[in-house]
Order: C-alpha cells, then sequence, then structure tokens
C-alpha cells in the first residue's frame, strides 16, 4: 500500500471529494453547510408541527372510503372481522383472507347481514405460492386492491427454548414475511394509479420486549420497520397516493389471541374500540396509531429512565404473556436433549386447532 494511500485511510489526506474544495474553505465549507442544512430542516420541522397542532385540534380530514376494495388478511375471525364490518358499512367491498375457513364463511355472512359485499379466499399466509397465486385471483374475481391490512398473526407464548423451531419459523412467516409478499403482489397496481394504503397491524410489542413473546416481539418489530421503511421508501420515490399506516395496540381482550393475558396499570383494550380506531387512522391517513394514545409517553421515558425500571414496570405489568395462561412445563433436568420438539409436550399455537382447508383458493 502506498504511503498516499494509507495517508488517506488514517484521515492525514483529504479524500477523491474534498480535493475539489479549495484548502482554505475546506472547514468552513463544512461548517456553513451544516448550519444552512440545520436551519432548513427546523424550518420544516417548525412548519410540520404547527399544522399537526392544528390538525390536532381542529380535527383531520376523513377520506371517503366508498367504492374501495379492502383485503383484510386474518379477516375470518378476530380484530380482522370487526374491521372488515366496519369497512364495509363505510362501503368498501370486502375480501377476506384467512387459513380458518369455517370463519370465513361467518364473516362473508355477517359482512353480507349488513348489506355489504364480501367474499373470502382461504390462504395460508405462510406459504409465499398461495399468497402470489390468490392474489393473480383477486385481481381477476373482484378487482384492483386499493386497501391492503395485513391483519393476520399468531403468537407461540413460549420461553424461546422451549418454543419448537417450526412455531418460530411460522411467528416470521405469518407475522412478517407475508406480508412482503403481499405488498409485494398489491403494491405495483397501487403505484400505477397512484392510489392506495397499506395498513399494517403491528403490536405495542414491536417497540418492548415481553418474556415467553421473543419470537412475536421480534416478528412485531420488523412489521414496525417494515411500515417505516416502506412509507419513507414511497415518499423517496416520489409515490404521494400510496400512504401506510402503523398500528401498534396494547393487548386486546375477546379477539382469542391474549384472552388470558391478566395486565396491570392498563385494562385490556376492548376489541371493538380497536377496530373503531384503526378504521379512524385510515380514514385520516394516520402514519401511526398506538392505542391506548397514552402509551407514546411512556415509549419517549423508554429511553429517559434507567433500563432496570423498565424491565420491572414490564414484568409487573405483564405477569403472563403466555396466550393459554399458563406456562410451559419445566423441562426435565436430565432430559438428554431438552430443546428437541418430542421432548416438548404437544401444545400449538392458534390457529394451529383449525383444519386445513381442502382447496386453499376456495372463494366462500
Ligand atoms: N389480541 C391482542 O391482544 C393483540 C394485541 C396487539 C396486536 N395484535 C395483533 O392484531 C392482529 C389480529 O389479532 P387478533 O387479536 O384478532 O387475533 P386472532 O387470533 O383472533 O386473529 C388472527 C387471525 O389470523 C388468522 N391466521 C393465523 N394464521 C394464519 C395463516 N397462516 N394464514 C391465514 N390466516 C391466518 C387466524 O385464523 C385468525 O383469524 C394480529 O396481527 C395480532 O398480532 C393483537
Amino acid at each position: 500500500m502506498s504511503i498516499e494511500t494509507q495517508e488517506y485511510i488514517n484521515g492525514l489526506r483529504p479524500g477523491p471529494l474534498t480535493r475539489e474544495i479549495p484548502e482554505c474553505m475546506r472547514d468552513k465549507y463544512t461548517v456553513l453547510q451544516s448550519i444552512l442544512d440545520i436551519t432548513l430542516f427546523l424550518i420544516i420541522a417548525i412548519r410540520k408541527v404547527i399544522q399537526a397542532i392544528y390538525r390536532t385540534i381542529v380535527g383531520y380530514p376523513k377520506k371517503d372510503l366508498k367504492g374501495n376494495i379492502a383485503l383484510v388478511t386474518g379477516g375470518g375471525g378476530g380484530l380482522g372481522s370487526l374491521m372488515a364490518l366496519r369497512l364495509a358499512r363505510l362501503g368498501c367491498t370486502i375480501v377476506l383472507w384467512d387459513i380458518n375457513k369455517q370463519g370465513l364463511e361467518d364473516t362473508v355472512k355477517l359482512v353480507k347481514g349488513i348489506g355489504g359485499q364480501c367474499c373470502g379466499y382461504v390462504v395460508d399466509l405462510a406459504k409465499k405460492e398461495d399468497i402470489y397465486r390468490v392474489a393473480k385471483q383477486v385481481h381477476l374475481e373482484v378487482g384492483r386492491v386499493n386497501l391492503l391490512i395485513n391483519n393476520a398473526g399468531v403468537v407461540s407464548g413460549r420461553y424461546l427454548l422451549d418454543t419448537p423451531d417450526h412455531l418460530i419459523q411460522r411467528t416470521f412467516d405469518v407475522n412478517i414475511l407475508a406480508h412482503f409478499w403481499t405488498v409485494k403482489a398489491f403494491l405495483p397496481s397501487m403505484i400505477e394509479k397512484n392510489d392506495g394504503h397499506i395498513v399494517t397491524i403491528a403490536s405495542m410489542a414491536g417497540y418492548v420486549g415481553v418474556p415467553k413473546l421473543v419470537d412475536y416481539c421480534s416478528s412485531k418489530a420488523a412489521a414496525c420497520g417494515f411500515d417505516e421503511s416502506l412509507r419513507l421508501e414511497l415518499q423517496d420515490r416520489g409515490i404521494t397516493g400510496v400512504r401506510t399506516s402503523l398500528i401498534c395496540p396494547f393487548f386486546i381482550r375477546s379477539t382469542g389471541m391474549f384472552d388470558d393475558v391478566n395486565s396491570r396499570f392498563l385494562p385490556q383494550l376492548s376489541s371493538n374500540d380497536v377496530a373503531d380506531r384503526v378504521v379512524h387512522a385510515i380514514r385520516t391517513e394516520e402514519p401511526f396509531a398506538f392505542i391506548p394514545g397514552i402509551l407514546r409517553i411512556a415509549l419517549c421515558l423508554r429511553w429517559l429512565v434507567p433500563y432496570q425500571v423498565i424491565a420491572d414496570f414490564v414484568r409487573m405489568m405483564i405477569p403472563d404473556a403466555s396466550p393459554v395462561g399458563h406456562a410451559a412445563p419445566p423441562t426435565p433436568p436430565d432430559s438428554p436433549s431438552p430443546l428437541t420438539e418430542t421432548t416438548l409436550p404437544k401444545r400449538e399455537s392458534r390457529p394451529l386447532s383449525l383444519v386445513p382447508p381442502e382447496r386453499h383458493d376456495r372463494q366462500v
């Protein structure tokens, strides 16, 4: 290596770009440039903060969803079916995707019962090929989806070392990888028409770690990153008509996922309230919705107090996040291979109890 290169690496010699700037201006240029950049940024930021305060006081305009085609994954039950009902009332055509055929049939009936248009497709979101194939089918049979709600989710609810590999894999397949495939399937036509909205149903668990939810929390953290990067990517490409919203609820009661979780300090949320809040976020094109909103403050405090305070708070708040309300039995101490699936008790996380669909793409 030449002396010149060595000096360049050690920072003693200017790089190819700084060489262009006259010696006497080098430091001044960067300082001046930084001052200008920061000033410009502050002006824009202050304008946006004033706009946001004004909108918070007078309210955000609500967009009309009539005529939209809304696809809700995991629409065969829980939060998905409640959102579908609300969107149908607002005039959307509803497309439901779920692995649970019975749940789909029930929700389709409910939506049609209130005069809505709805069809359901049995799809296993853990299978990329299923997603791409049924997406094409929906495009042909129903039309262009312009509201995509990635809502389906699963939870294992065991200590990491007690969680079989296939459940960890499934958590990531459904809770985050499926978002990649659905977005890749539906975003191009949204971009083409400069009209669309992608909603990610993540969780507060995407921002706060919880014992027994290692796979769930990491998949939800990935979902939070997915939404934010996608939003910035769309802005970067100048696509103004396609919005994204990230929804982070606390534990919800009566959907089936975390029914037995007894949280302290904060009561579990009503599933109807959460569904209303999601629809409000869609109509006002809110980028982030933390439910309840007070948790935004808790998230800021998280970085201001000593970490152990947060750790104790989370452990007190959620004594047991196991979705079935009891801890996995302890592993025998002298077990030769304590982590193999065969030594674990047979307890699949939801919705593996569901009968596998006969035909994945059957419309109900
Ligand atoms: N329930 C809560 O406390 C809570 C809290 C925060 C966030 N969330 C999130 O909200 C979303 C909805 O949760 P929910 O409470 O309605 O749960 P839920 O279990 O009632 O509903 C999830 C739906 O996803 C479907 N699903 C699961 N695996 C699938 C697969 N492989 N293919 C297709 N469909 C599949 C299920 O059949 C079910 O209908 C989830 O993403 C969840 O992580 C829930």
